[in-house]
């Protein structure tokens, strides 16, 4: 399925020093999920290799591109109202030529040329490579069009900058795109059908990431169970690979176990996973290594099996409930996090207690929960009317973020009087006396400085706890480090 978005990072600007002198000013920004900020530092590294600095000044930009993003009407609306404010900045600077990336980039295509008329560029997620041709053809004083979907685009061979963040977590792609098909998501149009990475590419990413002294790995993808690496090509042209490619195909549960063992001290996490597809191994190999976090999301959408089908999600609230059940029992510690979307077509009240009833079972640590948005093109618009009322997704929405809020407390409380392993990845935002890290389930824990330093990974003694922070002292180092 689908990532999380981040709403503190929406409208991030990446920064990377400059490889020539007289080089054109670059000012990038991303909305949506972890992936879109992925691709972002893809297209900065393409584009550093073409003499672009970044800049975080708008109004001295030479080239602004906005990695965009699909998944409801309101991602959508706040790139437009991006668009206003890039127009304003061209009237200063009339020589600033705008591009569109990402999800919205493939929905819309050409149609944001006409719709835009402040739009020089527009690129879909598979095309980035092309960025060099593309700007040149802008700069000629034509418009300029690439949204073609790849069949084995993973962008394998660009090592992306990472100037941008903590210098402690980062994020590794594995595989592109989406093959589930859940009627409500424009995700398979906007990023094409599901393919993944050479095992080799990522492990030398993350070992050179090692290098230069990052502690922790997220494995990103829309559906990382998905994973299968047999040479190339798409998931689901799998079944015609020769016998050789399917007896030495890696799937996700060895990449994960290749990575660990790489890897040792490095803290692994991965996202996001499929009721359907997370196998048991997947379990047995988070249980084997150390350095795997004990932290899964996995997302429900909804805890009514009528309105799962609805939703052509591949199980039932029955089978989901199963996978539950086996997490628990194979990792007694690992935490759990959901999405769910309320709302959709044909929702009753009775369907929506059923996602309540589910929650109270699972009482997840965290969830990003929405109401349903319609997006064009997908087979919910196609075939179902949108007929949940407004205030009706609004009350719903906001007794699920209540009931979250509560598990979410009791989560974070069950871990007060713990001894718990943090690594360190910043200072705390309410005191630069604490530092600020996340324990291995991915709950957010403050404790003062005293000599330790960012990157480091503390045994913190947990004494209190806000709704969703721990507060702690660090005891000593851990013997990670
Ligand atoms: N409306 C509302 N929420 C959506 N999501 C995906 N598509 C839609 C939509 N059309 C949610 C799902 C997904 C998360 C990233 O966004 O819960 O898992
Ligand atoms: Fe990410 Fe695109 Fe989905 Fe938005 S629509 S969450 S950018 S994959």
């Amino acid at each position: 399925m689908e990532k999380i978005i981040d709403e503190k990072r929406q409208g991030e600007t990446l920064v990377f020093k400059a490889s020539q002198n007289n080089s054109r000013k670059l000012f990038i920004e991303s909305y949506g999920c972890q992936m879109n900020f992925s691709d972002s530092e893809i297209v900065a590294s393409i584009l550093a290799n073409e003499g672009f600095k970044t800049t975080q000044k708008l109004e001295e930009a030479d080239l602004v591109l906005v990695n965009t993003c699909s998944i409801r009407d309101k991602a959508e609306q706040t790139i437009r109202k991006r668009l206003e404010k890039y127009n304003a900045v061209k009237r200063i600077n009339p020589g600033m030529k705008v591009g569109v990336l990402g999800c919205m980039a493939e929905r819309l295509k050409s149609k944001f040329l006409e719709e835009e008329k402040i739009v020089d560029l527009v690129v879909g997620p598979d095309a980035y490579k092309d960025l060099p041709n593309l700007i040149k053809e802008v700069d000629d004083g034509r418009d300029a069009v690439n949204v073609i979907l790849s069949k084995d685009e993973t962008y394998g061979d660009i090592s992306p900058v990472r100037l941008g963040g903590n210098g402690v977590t980062a994020f590794v792609s594995i595989t592109r795109g989406c093959d589930n098909m859940c009627t409500f998501c424009v995700v398979p149009f906007t990023r094409g059908r599901e393919r993944s990475r050479d095992p080799h590419s990522i492990l030398q990413e993350i070992n050179d990431l090692n290098e230069k002294g990052y502690k922790e790995i997220t494995l990103l993808g829309q559906n990382v169970d998905s994973y299968l690496w047999y040479g190339g090509g798409l998931k689901k042209n799998f079944k015609n690979a020769s016998e050789i490619q399917k007896a030495t195909a890696t799937n996700f549960s060895q990449l994960l176990d290749m990575v660990a063992l790489a890897q040792p001290k490095m803290r692994i996490r991965f996202s996001t996973s499929n009721p359907q597809d997370m196998t048991e191994e997947v379990l047995y190999i988070m249980a084997k290594h150390k350095n795997i976090c004990d932290y899964i999301h996995l997302p429900v959408q909804s805890g009514s099996t009528r309105i799962l089908k609805e939703m052509n999600r591949q199980h039932t609230r029955e089978e989901y409930i199963a996978q539950i059940n086996r997490i628990r029992e194979i990792l007694p510690d690992c935490s759990i996090s959901q999405d769910i979307i309320t709302g959709f077509p044909t929702e009753t009240e009775e369907d929506h207690k059923d996602t309540l009833s589910l929650m109270d079972y699972v009482k997840y640590d965290y969830g990003y929960m929405f109401a349903y948005s319609e997006r064009p093109g997908t087979l919910a618009a196609r075939k179902i009317k949108d007929d949940v009322p407004e205030e009706i997704k609004k009350r719903r929405l906001a007794e699920i973020v209540s009931l979250q809020r509560e598990h979410c407390a009791f989560r974070t409380e069950s871990f007060v009087g713990k001894t718990l392993e943090v690594l360190i990845e910043k200072e705390s935002k309410k005191s630069d006396q604490h530092w600020a890290g996340r324990t291995s389930q991915n709950t957010v824990a403050v404790f003062p400085k005293e000599n330790y330093k960012i990157g480091d990974f503390v045994i913190v003694k947990i004494s209190d706890c806000t709704s969703a922070t721990l507060i702690g002292e660090g005891v000593w180092y851990s013997e990670n480090n």
